[in-house]
């Protein structure tokens, strides 16, 4: 498709050879400018890509003229006929490389300061783009994963559409979401005192419109979420949400494969026809992680009935008290030395181990090792042999609460995976993590709470351990996972009041507060709710991934910084004394 306006025939990287002899027009932003001692060339770009012009003062002075004013980042408009380069001029890495105009008209439309940074240069500051956010996306790595956006949401609206799928918008000004991260508040003017919250996903809407009937919904929808910042979380992010009525896990997680599998042919990957299915103990247990990076091996171990049997006193003292222990062989590095080992134990230190035991086996065949004293030589051969360990390779392992143990473990796992370049950049590893537990104890909270949220099926073999071992009770929620990050997650929903009535309970939520917090929604569910299940994509992270970037600011065009700035409007901003009076409000913190 050619794009043609008032203002110009093609856009500059739509002209082809086919067009030689051709009158065109093009507009757009000056990229280059080269004055050879008399003739002087012009590169052109606007998004479809670029044209050079050319001008020589020989055949036409009053052109000539103008291509002399002209400075990177004017924006300008050129006709001309289209013409082949002399074969020696040809530019290969350009579209339009064997082709150019001698323009026989030029126009400035614009004048354009000198830019604060230079276009596609490697070492300008992350501040410095965002803060000329639209200068960056000039560039072609930012333009380029806007594009891929693009792609990517018109496949998936495509699919969703063509499985009948709805689109159905849901408010924004809301009552609070019951993700578990802080909410952004929006004070009321016409009620005092009152606030509404930015939804946190549309999870409350979604189900309720399957009360409604839609059977089938979808919203590529924004979330709002103020919780700590990382890499791939944004304060606002969108999700692809959608939810399914009269079905279970299984149609879920079949109609997100076909989905994946068309945004993955995107970029030239075919999905396996059925996408490997791992069980959340199976990931923790195995990877110390529930996004599990299955593009390389090193597993975790369990060496816990060793040690009970051993003299391994402290460790014991954790087993008891109810931690774990959890070890993992790293090939060939029994040679580190005796500070890249420390650096080890400081790392995991840092990752929030208390200590990190070793047992290097050594290319004699002996072991060697800070903690051989706790354990006999049997013993010790046991663990190499649990672990697989031969001449040359060293066993860590940590004990802890199993929380800390296989998180310290889980990213010890990662960190060498990419120190022995253990990781194929090429390979993908998409899979299904599923049997998510119900319930998480929060020290904050001292009491439950849901790893999901409160409105997620409970697994029905183990429903009544909801009151006697929450612990224990695994919920029908399941995540879709790629390359160790979690692309999104979903789950089967409760359409029975009562079984909700006691996953509030479990909760510690008092009649008042489920009334209070969730009335409106346990109303709906009296009137007759079809069972449904759904699940959300972070679009956000699925882009990231398929452009190769670590971070999701590269993939949306105005993001904010990790302290939840926008560096170029200067959000959030001062509101002036009139506005809180007008929203009730007054500041207790003195601010400048
Ligand atoms: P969940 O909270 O798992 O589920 O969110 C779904 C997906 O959204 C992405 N995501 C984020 N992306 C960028 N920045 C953030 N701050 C951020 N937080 C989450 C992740 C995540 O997998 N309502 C449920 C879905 C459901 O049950 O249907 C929900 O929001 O990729
Ligand atoms: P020492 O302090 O010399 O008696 O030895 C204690 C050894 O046990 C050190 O090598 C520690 O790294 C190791 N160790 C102690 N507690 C733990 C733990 N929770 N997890 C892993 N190793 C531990």
């Amino acid at each position: 498709m050619i794009t043609t306006t008032s203002m110009k025939t093609h856009g500059c990287g739509e002209i082809t050879k086919n067009e030689t002899g051709k009158t065109v027009t093009i507009a757009g932003w000056v990229s280059a400018v080269r004055d050879l001692g008399g003739i002087i060339f012009v590169e052109v770009r606007d998004r479809s890509g670029f044209f050079q012009l050319v001008s020589d003062p020989q055949k036409n002075p009053e052109v000539y003229d103008i291509f002399q004013k002209l400075r990177d980042e004017y924006v300008i408009k050129a006709t001309g006929v289209v013409s082949i380069r002399p074969e020696e001029t040809y530019n290969d890495k350009l579209p339009t490389g064997e082709i150019e105009i001698y323009p026989s008209s030029i126009e400035i439309l614009s004048t354009a300061q000198v830019l604060p940074f230079p276009l596609n240069s490697d070492d300008v500051s992350e501040d410095i783009r965002l803060k000329y956010r639209y200068l960056d996306l000039r560039q072609d790595k930012v333009l380029n994963n806007l594009k891929l956006r693009h792609k990517i949401v018109t496949t998936i609206r495509n699919y969703l559409n063509n499985h009948n799928f709805m689109e159905v918008e849901t408010p924004i000004l809301i009552k609070t979401t019951p993700e578990g991260a802080r909410d952004y508040l929006v004070p009321s003017r016409v009620q005092p005192g009152k606030f509404y919250a930015l939804p946190q996903s549309p999870q409350i809407f979604k189900q309720l419109l399957m009360v409604g009937g839609i059977e089938r919904y979808y919203q590529i929808a924004k979330c709002f979420r103020d919780e700590d910042l990382r890499a791939d979380r944004q304060p606002e992010f969108t999700q692809v949400d959608m939810e399914m009525s009269f079905v279970n896990q299984q149609d879920i997680m079949n109609t997100v494969e076909g989905l994946l599998r068309e945004v993955f042919k995107l970029v030239g990957y075919n999905t396996p026809e059925k996408l490997p299915v791992i069980t959340y103990k199976e990931a923790m247990d195995k990877y110390g992680s529930d996004r599990p990076d299955l593009r390389f091996g090193l597993e975790l171990f369990d060496i816990g009935d060793i040690i009970m049997e051993s003299n391994f006193e402290i460790i014991k003292d954790t087993l008891k008290a109810g931690g774990i222990v959890r070890a993992i062989k790293i090939p060939g590095i029994a040679n580190y030395s005796r500070k890249e080992m420390d650096d080890l134990t400081k790392l995991a230190v840092s990752y929030g181990a208390k200590a990190l035991a070793n047992i290097m086996y050594l290319e004699d065949g002996s072991a060697k090792s800070p903690v051989l004293k706790f354990l006999t030589e049997e013993q010790a051969e046991r663990i190499k042999q649990r672990g697989n360990a031969k001449a040359g390779d060293v066993i860590f392992f940590v004990a802890d609460k199993p929380k800390t143990t296989y998180d310290v473990m889980g990213r010890f796992r990662l960190y060498f995976g990419e120190r022995l370049g253990l990781i194929d950049p090429d390979a993908h590893a998409l899979l299904w993590v599923v049997d998510f537990p119900m319930f998480e104890f929060s020290e904050e909270d001292n009491r439950y709470v849901s790893v999901h949220h409160p409105f997620t099926m409970p697994n029905l073999e183990d429903i009544n351990k909801m009151e006697t071992d929450p612990a224990n009770c695994r919920s029908i929620a399941y995540d879709i996972v790629y390359n160790g990050t979690e692309l999104g997650g979903g789950s089967v929903r409760i359409h029975s009041s009562d079984i909700q009535q006691r996953v509030f309970k479990a909760l510690g939520l008092s009649d008042e507060e489920i009334k209070e917090k969730f009335g409106f929604m346990i109303n709906a569910f009296k009137y007759g709710t079809p069972p449904h299940a759904g699940l959300a994509l972070g679009l956000d992270r699925v882009v990231a991934m398929l452009a190769k970037t670590n971070s999701i600011r590269d993939v949306i065009a105005f993001p904010k910084n990790s302290a939840a700035k926008c560096l170029m409007t200067e959000a959030p901003a001062m509101a002036t004394e009139e506005q809180l009076r007008e929203l009730h409000l007054r500041l207790t913190t003195k601010v400048n």
